[in-house]
C-alpha cells in the first residue's frame, strides 16, 4: 500500500537518471504511450537531462528515495521563436500507476514551466491511452486536433490527439 504522504515530488538529480532511464525503456518496450522503440543508454539520458532548466523542467517522485516516476517539458523546437513553448511528458513505473502520482508530477512540473516563464505546453497522446487524455484535460489541457496513422508500433498504424494548456 502506498500513501501519499509517503510520495515526495521533487526537482531532479543526476543521480535519478538510472530509474528514469529504467522507467523509459519499459514503457518503450510494453507500450504505445511514446513512439521510440530503440532502449534508451544512460549517456542519451545525461544529454536529455542537459537539455532541461528552469524553464524546461523535470520533477520526480521518490518513494523511500527510490524514484518511481517522473515528469518533464521539454523544449518544443529549436528554433527560437518557439522559445516559450513545451512538450510534457509524464512516466510511472508500472507497480505504481493509479495511485495519483501522474497528477501530482504533472501538477508540479507544469508549475515550475510557469514559474520558468513557458507561455503554453502541448502534449502528444497515442489513440487509446484515456487515463492521460482525462489527466491532461484536469491540468487544463485542451484537445486541438488528432493526427492520423502518424505512428506505427507493434505493428499497429496509430492516430495521436494533440493537447494544448496555455498558461
Ligand atoms: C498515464 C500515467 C502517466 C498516469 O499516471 P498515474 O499515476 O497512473 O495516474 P493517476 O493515478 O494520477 O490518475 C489516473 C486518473 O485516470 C483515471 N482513469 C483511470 N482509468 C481511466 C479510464 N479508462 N478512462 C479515463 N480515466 C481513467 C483515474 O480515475 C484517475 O483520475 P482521477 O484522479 O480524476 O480519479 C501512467 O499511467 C503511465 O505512466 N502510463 C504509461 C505511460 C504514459 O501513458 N504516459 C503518458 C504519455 S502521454
Amino acid at each position: 500500500m502506498v500513501f501519499s504522504d509517503q510520495i515526495r515530488i521533487r526537482k531532479v538529480q543526476e543521480t535519478d537518471l538510472p530509474a528514469i532511464t529504467d522507467i523509459y525503456n519499459d514503457a518503450i518496450r510494453h507500450t504505445t504511450a511514446t513512439f521510440d522503440t530503440e532502449q534508451k543508454t544512460l549517456d542519451n539520458r545525461k544529454q536529455w537531462l542537459e537539455q532541461h532548466s528552469q524553464k524546461y523542467p523535470v520533477v520526480v517522485a521518490a518513494l523511500n528515495e527510490k524514484v518511481i516516476g517522473w515528469a518533464s517539458l521539454s523544449k518544443w523546437s529549436e528554433r527560437a521563436a518557439y522559445d516559450d513553448t513545451a512538450e510534457i511528458s509524464v512516466y510511472i513505473h508500472p507497480d505504481f500507476r493509479g495511485k495519483g502520482i501522474g497528477r501530482q508530477l504533472m501538477q508540479q512540473v507544469l508549475h515550475d514551466g510557469k514559474k520558468g516563464g513557458l507561455h503554453t505546453v502541448l502534449s502528444r497522446i497515442t489513440q487509446g491511452n484515456e487515463i492521460s487524455i482525462h489527466l491532461h484535460k484536469e491540468m487544463g489541457f485542451k484537445i486541438v486536433g488528432t493526427l492520423k496513422q502518424v505512428g506505427k508500433k507493434f505493428g499497429q498504424l496509430l492516430d495521436v490527439t494533440m493537447m494544448q494548456k496555455m498558461y
